[in-house]
């Protein structure tokens, strides 16, 4: 490119990565914290299925009991996200540390006081918290007792954590996000036992009556999103609250139309909670569509002022893959992670989802133009196998290679197309615990973990090629992106 030409990301771009609560902290026992859903998750593989037990089985292994041991090393983990030049990391906040069983009148001071330390490191050194409030944390006592999301008492006890939250951090954070991905909740998608788990607390499987538990827990959802927007607004005004969606972009098999149709329809199901959450109601066409079905929605009169108040101020977007709708697919088309088919002119990574750069400005285009709201990159990576070679060496140029096309597709998107979005986060600046498979060998780091799936290694951190990488294009704001 001609160097006079050679343009950076905007001046005020929030450059960073993204982790969760479940999939780092460990401690999963420590200073009073509740066991919460994903505590019963065993560690699963590609080809074998992570398991959800009832109770803890001893013989089992559950990755999320010490993680990554972020509770004891955030201090370590912070310093090399500084390192690199971060001026942005969301993390999330564990439901189950602040409120244990989620019905406690009083939160637990241990927990609060974790979290203030955990932000008070990052704004040390000029990062800017984003912090999730609800990433698959739930406390497991809910679900036994209130049935989870599908209960509108649990919006109750959501409502009463926020404000906890928001008052405990108020001054310190002013980027909250209210949930993460709840949009994969839709009567109409056939979902696995452990995506609905992770979501809800509920296998797929056992849910009776699977339509009417899905639309109920997203309606739920969307309304306790908005909710807290105008909660977290009402308790200090300088606050932006958006929500997290994890989108999928999905292209038509052929022109047929029959396809387009699906396809088009495919596409849609991920939307109507943003529309509810960025349109001030929730979309008659869903309503339409749940009558239908037979479905019946506990609309309360106050939920539509609700739904007024709570707009959002920007909406995240994690993004990893597109996907392909072909009707009537057969049992030889080869199937995608998220519904759909897979792509043949895109390469795929080795737990089979389609890398598209691509499919990142077509979304950000696509959600930009339709609520022109702020948008925030809020996960993008790539789960790879690492080599660990001589001299602690780890040579990621594949990773590299993925981020470089995909901030090349985004930076199109803010200076071409005039797409706003606030920042890019990778998802994860360091090796954690797969959410989907609970491995540890699904590595998404800039960041080496010394832990293995067998509950190996001491935890050691080591820094790989792609952690210079990075830190170059943090430094240089993406020039030569
Ligand atoms: C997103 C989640 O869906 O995808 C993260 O917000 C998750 O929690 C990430 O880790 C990647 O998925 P996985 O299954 O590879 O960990």
């Amino acid at each position: 490119m001609d160097k006079k030409n050679r343009s950076t990301f905007p001046h005020d771009f929030l450059w960073g990565g993204s982790i969760s609560a479940h999939q780092t902290e460990g401690g999963w026992e420590e200073d009073g914290k509740g066991p919460g859903i994903m505590d019963f998750v065993t560690t699963g593989s590609y080809q074998v299925p992570r398991q959800i037990t009832k109770e803890i089985d001893t013989t089992k292994s559950y990755p999320s009991h010490n993680a990554i041991d972020f509770y004891h090393r955030y201090k370590e983990d912070i310093a090399l996200f500084a390192e690199m030049g971060f001026t942005a990391l969301r993390i999330s906040i564990d439901w189950s540390r602040i409120y244990p069983t989620g019905e406690e009148r009083e939160p637990n001071q241990k927990g609060i006081k974790f979290y203030k330390d955990v932000i008070d490191t990052i704004k040390s050194y000029g990062i800017e918290p984003i912090v999730t409030l609800y990433h698959f944390e739930m406390p497991i006592h809910l679900v036994k007792k209130y049935g989870a999301w599908e209960n509108r008492k649990v919006i109750e006890l959501y409502l009463r954590f926020c404000e906890t939250m928001f008052k405990a951090l108020k001054g310190k954070v002013y980027y909250w996000v209210t949930s993460n991905e709840m949009n994969h909740l839709d009567p109409q998608t056939e979902m696995s036992d452990i995506f609905t788990y992770m979501l809800t607390g509920h296998k797929y499987s056992e849910l009776k009556d699977k339509k009417q538990s899905l639309a109920t827990m997203g309606y739920n959802l969307a309304l306790s999103g908005v909710m807290a927007a105008a909660l977290g607004r009402k308790i200090d005004s300088r606050n932006k609250i958006g929500c997290v969606f994890g989108l999928t972009p999905m292209y038509p098999y052929d022109c047929n139309p029959t396809n387009v149709m699906d396809n088009f329809k495919e596409m849609e199901r991920d939307f109507y909670q943003i529309d509810a959450m960025c349109n001030g109601k929730f979309p008659e066409y869903k309503l339409h569509e749940y009558t239908l079905a037979g479905i019946n929605i506990d609309m309360l009169e106050e939920d539509k002022l609700a739904f007024k108040e709570g707009i959002l101020d920007f909406i995240g977007i994690n993004y990893y893959s597109s996907s392909v709708t072909k009707s009537n697919a057969n049992a030889d088309d080869d199937k995608a992670m998220f519904g759909g088919i897979q792509n043949p002119f895109l390469e795929k990574s080795k737990w089979g989802w389609s890398i598209d750069p691509i499919g990142l400005r077509y979304l950000l285009n696509y959600v930009y133009r339709r609520y022109g709201l702020p948008l925030m990159v809020t996960e993008n990576g790539l789960g790879a196998v690492d080599q660990l070679e001589e001299n602690n060496k780890i040579n990621d140029d594949y990773r590299i290679n993925y981020f470089e096309q995909h901030l090349k597709t985004l930076k199109k998107a803010i200076l071409e197309d005039g797409i706003k979005c606030l920042g890019y986060l990778t998802w994860a600046p360091i090796d954690l615990v797969s959410a989907s498979t609970g491995e540890m060998n699904k590595r998404y780091g800039f960041i080496h973990v010394n832990r293995d799936d067998d509950g190996s290694g001491d935890f050691s951190r080591i820094k790989k090629e792609s952690f210079y990488w990075y830190k170059e294009v943090i430094e240089t704001n993406g020039i030569d992106i």
